[in-house]
């Protein structure tokens, strides 16, 4: 693979399975130094690491939950004394509560709004400031800073039984709009990656269960689950100075999800 990240160093948060793990690994097979940020998950962080150093790649994992201004600050902190530069933030971690409206608990309304959106925005505003103080340095990109958020399809389509979910992607998108608007003339980059239904432990009740996967595929019209290394690609060439004019925009990496595949034959 070609070296486009050579020098740079990415932080991808959520980091120790599913997507997070495969943009970790190609972001180090790029040669980005790649820090491994995760929540629990020690071990599965150890294995992207372990992934990473099997490619001869560099990094390390941290733990930090994205949701805690505390521990951002203290990883934010260990990337600045550990590399000289940091380059690329990654904003990956989500999780899902799901519920019917009638029966989410504030709890869980707020759990998923505080690590999938408010967790993007305390990540972000760390990574910001550094790449404004820092600003372009030639020899590493032709931008000051990239910033890659993991949205989803539940951006645009949305989702019965996950308003929270589809509430934070919704807001996660006009956040992105918004913030690369404002940090674009700095050079900043900022733009988001929109997922279909990707193999992952986030969704495993749906895939390990071969009815549930039959139906599913009735929403994707390409016919067939996406891998991580999918996703990945496409985070990979958004950070690379490859997509150096693309700014404040969505990629959709979904088989067609967003087509309205039930209009096929209908309507
Ligand atoms: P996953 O469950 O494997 O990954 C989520 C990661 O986020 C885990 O590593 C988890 O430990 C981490 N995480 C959760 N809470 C955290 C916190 N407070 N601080 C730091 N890390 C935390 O699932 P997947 O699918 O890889 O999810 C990654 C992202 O992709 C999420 O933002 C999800 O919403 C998004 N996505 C996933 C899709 C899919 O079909 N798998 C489709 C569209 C979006
Ligand atoms: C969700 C997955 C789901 C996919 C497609 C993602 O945002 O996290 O659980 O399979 O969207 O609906």
């Amino acid at each position: 693979m070609e070296q486009s990240l050579k020098n740079q160093v990415a932080l991808v948060t959520g980091a120790s399975s599913g997507i997070g793990k495969g943009v970790a690994i190609f972001l180090a097979k790029a040669g980005a130094k790649v820090v491994v940020n995760y929540h629990s998950d020690e071990e599965g962080a150890n294995d992207t690491i372990k992934q990473i150093k099997a490619i001869e790649g560099e990094g390390f994992a941290i733990k930090a939950d994205v949701g805690d201004p505390d521990d951002v600050e203290r990883m934010f902190d260990k990337i600045f004394k550990t590399y000289d530069n940091f380059d690329i933030l990654v904003s990956n971690a989500g999780i899902q509560k799901d519920a019917p409206f009638e029966e989410m608990t504030l709890k869980d309304w707020n759990l998923v709004i505080q690590t999938n959106l408010t967790g993007a925005f305390i990540c972000a505003q760390k990574a910001v400031k550094y790449f404004l103080k820092r600003g372009v340095v030639k020899d590493i990109s032709k931008s000051a800073g990239k910033i890659v958020f993991m949205s989803s399809v539940h951006q645009e389509i949305p989702w019965a039984g996950h308003i929270n979910y589809a509430a934070a992607k919704g807001g996660l998108t006009e956040f992105m709009r918004t913030l690369s608007q404002e940090v674009a003339n700095k050079l900043i980059r900022v733009n988001s990656v929109a997922p279909g239904a990707i193999k992952t432990p986030i969704n495993e009740s749906v895939w390990k269960d071969e009815k549930k996967v039959k139906e599913l595929l009735k929403l994707i019209p390409y016919n067939r689950l996406g891998e991580p290394e999918d996703v990945a690609e496409v985070v990979l060439w958004l950070a690379s100075d490859k997509s150096e004019y693309v700014n404040g925009t969505t990629i959709f990496v979904d088989g067609g999800m967003t087509l309205y595949p039930g209009f096929i034959g209908n309507g």
